[in-house]
């Protein structure tokens, strides 16, 4: 029997399901973009919790709102609504294409809500035929069978028996694939604005337009997730705001909790008439814990200086892993928007971002990768300066450890 008060990463071995292979550390403690591990080793933090932590860690309107909704209501069930989720719900609608908001806990639940309300709405005002789902190869859009499925990496869909069908995939930014594909029987077209677990890929703006139009041709929904570039992440509150194209349905989740888990999808009064009474749901969705806490990271990243600051910190670490890049020559590019930014590997390290995310660890820094190919760095989006720039010295070191090393 494990002794609860000593655990360690072998414990992790011992006691959890073998799904993940985390670190060799087991962080304790953060503060705005520092983490502290067991042995009280210090970390810069540019992976944000996988683009979660948009206000770092133990932010103070956060901590406010965790610590005030704490003492007065947590759950309620969706048999009564509550204060908290209504004004979020107000602020989205508000600061949105949409005029009305469904709650749910996670991502993959925002993005499940969203395919069933197409398949829905299709279906009651076309009849059944109107039922396929075009995606993209290599998005992704969460873990449950059906967000899996409609997700581009059979990797994660394959060896669980039959799937969901009247799903197609193709690749992302080939209009000539997509208009070849669409028809009268598409209901929905699911995509990323900008790839992220894909690898860090915008979609083209012509493409972007072109699908909206045909979408609109064949009587199609559109569903952006936004579940990792929403909430400031690539400097605009939602991405689709950076693009001439408005969604039909949006989903966000990750940066709207700022580290507590919350995720909503977003639609129009003439859709979310498909969703009637009874025909979706969860227990959670919308609690009034999540929902003020959801509200405090709103209050403050929907401002004009946090959503400047975005960009003005992309400079900042484009520019740093440019001029690490005319030292060591392991990038082909640097891409991406906002604090969603993706290094890219060259011919010589094709595979090894990993190797790269380990030797961060070692020097002190927290980052991520999106495919074998990519680091990906997605820290807070209120990170400060000086923050930026000892990360940034810590991963030249461990680019020089990968490099000297092969
Ligand atoms: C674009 C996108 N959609 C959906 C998901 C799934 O979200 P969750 O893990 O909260 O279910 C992710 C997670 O990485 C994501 O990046």
């Amino acid at each position: 029997m494990t002794n609860p008060l000593s655990v360690s990463r072998d414990t992790f071995n011992d006691v959890m399901v073998p799904n993940y292979a985390p670190s060799a550390v087991i962080p304790v403690k953060g503060e705005g973009s520092r983490v502290w591990d067991q042995q009280g080793k210090e970390y810069i933090d540019f992976a944000g919790g996988i683009a979660v932590n948009c206000l770092g860690h133990c932010h103070p309107a956060l901590v406010t709102a965790l610590t005030e909704q704490g003492q007065k209501l947590w759950h309620l069930s969706n048999v009564m609504t509550n204060e908290p989720a209504l004004r979020l719900a107000s602020k989205l609608v508000d600061a949105t294409f949409a005029d009305k908001v469904y709650f749910a806990n996670s991502g993959a639940e925002a993005n499940e809500a969203a395919l069933k309300l197409a398949r829905r709405h299709a279906l009651e005002k076309h009849g059944e035929h109107k039922n396929q789902i075009i995606a993209f190869n290599q998005g992704f859009h969460g873990r449950t069978f059906f967000t899996v499925s409609v997700g581009g990496q059979a990797i994660y869909s394959d060896g669980f028996g039959p799937k969901p069908g009247a799903i197609d995939h193709i690749n992302y930014n080939d209009i000539e694939a997509f208009k070849a594909l669409i028809s009268d029987n598409t209901c929905a077209v699911m995509m990323e604005p900008l790839q992220g677990e894909g690898g860090i890929i915008k979609a083209e703006p012509e493409f972007l337009r072109q699908v909206r139009a045909l979408c609109d041709q064949h009587n199609a929904l559109l569903i952006f997730d936004e579940v990792q570039t929403g909430m400031g992440r690539t400097g605009e509150l939602y991405a689709y705001m950076g693009t001439d194209v408005v969604p039909d349905i949006l989903t966000t989740a990750k940066a709207l909790g700022g580290g507590f888990p919350i995720a909503a999808m977003l639609t129009t009064d003439e859709i979310a008439v498909s969703l009637k009474i009874g025909s979706h749901g969860s227990t959670y969705g919308g609690n009034p814990l999540a929902c003020a806490i959801g509200e405090a990271v709103m209050d403050v990243v929907n401002q004009e200086s946090v959503l400047a600051g975005v960009k003005a910190k992309h400079e900042l670490i484009k520019n740093g892993l440019n001029a690490i890049n005319a030292k060591y020559n392991v990038f082909e590019c640097v891409r991406g928007e906002g604090l969603l930014i993706g290094a890219v590997m060259n011919q010589d390290y094709q595979g090894k971002a990993r190797d790269f995310m380990v030797a961060a660890v070692e020097q002190g820094l927290m980052c991520l990768i999106a495919g074998a190919n990519v680091v990906r760095f997605t820290p807070s989006l209120v990170i400060p300066d000086e923050d930026i720039a000892l990360g940034l010295e810590r991963f030249e070191a461990a680019v020089a450890a990968v490099v000297n090393a092969s």
